[in-house]
């Protein structure tokens, strides 16, 4: 069975009450049921992980080899600064899509750049919770294109 790590970042824990104009009122345990609901449908296994730390989400990409097939990934604020996150991802490369809740191009220019987007297999963003769940599906399809 294909095994997903959906991998989350700083502050997405909070999901539900921050900054809700931004990033809508689900809540991450929402996030995580919508995806598993579609998994099922996929015949897919996933696990979440989030962290607010970023040495723990080093560790997570590091050890994603080990544990998964391929990864939905949502770095928060370190996709625009984490060039360790970024290095950990060279390390070890493993297919992953890119997801943020907002389409980083509407917000502020230093959101614009990410340091792990060219290392994505794609990226979706601006959809929301429904962006874990394209991903999903794009990461499966992309899997067994080999
Ligand atoms: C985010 C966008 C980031 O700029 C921000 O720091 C986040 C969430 C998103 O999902 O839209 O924490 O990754």
């Amino acid at each position: 069975m294909t095994r997903v790590i959906v991998l989350n970042g700083p502050n997405l824990n909070l999901l539900g009450t921050r900054e809700p104009a931004t990033y809508g009122t689900a809540t991450l345990a929402d996030v995580e049921a919508l995806v598993r609901q579609r998994a099922g449908g996929l015949g897919v296994e996933v696990e979440f992980i989030q962290s607010n730390h970023e040495g723990e989400l080093v560790d997570a990409v590091q050890q994603l080899a080990a544990r998964a097939d391929g990864a939905i990934v949502n770095l928060g604020a370190y996709t625009h600064t984490s060039l360790a996150l970024r290095d950990a991802f060279l390390a070890v490369p493993f297919p992953f899509v890119e997801v943020h809740l907002s389409n980083l191009h509407r917000r502020e220019v230093e959101r614009r750049h990410s340091l792990t987007a060219d290392l994505a297999i794609g990226l979706i963003m601006g959809f929301g919770p429904r962006g874990y769940v394209l991903a999903l599906e794009a990461l499966v399809a992309a899997l067994s294109d080999g």
